[in-house]
């Protein structure tokens, strides 16, 4: 290993359809750095050993996906704000024996939302659909930006009562109305974006979602990629505009990018060409 390269990686389970790779060594060009970036398959109890062994690899940094990102922020040593909150972690700086947790979800979805998407949240009425750690990552981000409300729905509503309990007060100290409402009670009104955060379309379920939740000038967008799921179709057929969550994944790995190399890639470029793969 020479001086100057740095060393990444991504760690998964599974692992081998990751684009994070590719994502990095991108940035990685464009920017004149030199690194490596490969992609890990932990096995599922190994996970704390995984990490040992690329620390003493020597490691600069790595990321951590599904389903280790609980198990990273136990690991961690210190955590970023967002990765607090979110007590979940997706990327880690190694630095002189430290593990530095972040999570850069929630900031990635906004970046998508807001600057790729152009949709200002500020002011808006924005729903989430899902109260797993998806969800959950991209809650407080959201809440930053002050939409009007914010309302959670759930397949088991608990889980979204469970989220609204824990996020409240940030809620309040930005002057949103967090709401819950049952899916069947859905739409109670209208709303601006419509954000899938389930792993519904992993078996290509329904979410039983009323058609009039969607409008033509509403977004609905999708945090999975890579194919049309069942949700992107109704929103479609109901005219609304549709987006996947190519953009979500290119910027989480933008702001990875930017606490490893203090450099702001470029996204779009890559964007396009995930999207015409
Ligand atoms: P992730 O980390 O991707 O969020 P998770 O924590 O397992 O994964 O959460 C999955 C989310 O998708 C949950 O909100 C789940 O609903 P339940 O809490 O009711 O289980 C939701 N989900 C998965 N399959 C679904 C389906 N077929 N219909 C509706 N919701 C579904």
């Amino acid at each position: 290993m020479t001086e100057l390269k740095k060393h990444f990686a991504v760690i998964g389970n599974p692992i081998h359809h990751s684009l994070s790779p590719q994502i990095h060594t991108a940035f990685a060009k464009e920017a004149g750095l030199l690194i490596d970036y490969e992609a890990v398959l932990s096995p599922l109890n190994q996970f704390k050993q995984t990490v040992q062994t690329l620390i003493t690899k020597k490691l600069n940094g790595a990321n951590v996906t599904l389903p280790f990102k609980k198990e990273a922020y136990e690991l961690a040593s210190s955590h970023s704000n967002h990765a607090k909150i979110a007590k979940a972690v997706n990327t880690f700086e190694f630095k002189e024996g430290e593990i530095i947790g972040h999570n850069t979800d929630g900031i990635g979805l906004v970046r998508d939302l807001e600057q790729n998407l152009h949709v200002n949240l500020n002011s808006k009425k924005i729903l989430i659909i899902g109260a797993g750690g998806a969800a959950e990552g991209v809650v407080y981000s959201i809440l930053e930006k002050k939409p009007t409300e914010l309302t959670l729905t759930n397949r088991t509503i608990e889980k979204s009562n469970m989220i609204q309990n824990k996020m409240n007060e940030y809620a309040k100290s930005f002057d949103v109305s967090l709401n819950v409402v049952e899916i069947v009670k859905l739409p109670h009104h209208y709303f601006d974006v419509i954000i899938n955060a389930t792993s519904a379309s992993l078996s290509d379920g329904d979410l039983n979602i009323d058609n009039k939740v969607f409008h033509e000038d509403s977004l609905a967008y999708d945090m999975m990629y890579g194919k049309e799921t069942n949700f992107i179709k109704q929103a479609r057929s109901q005219a609304s505009q549709t987006s996947d969550g190519i953009g979500m994944l290119v910027e989480q790995a933008a702001e990875a990018f930017y606490i490893w190399h203090h450099i702001k890639p470029q996204t779009k470029t890559v964007i396009d060409l995930l999207r015409k793969n």
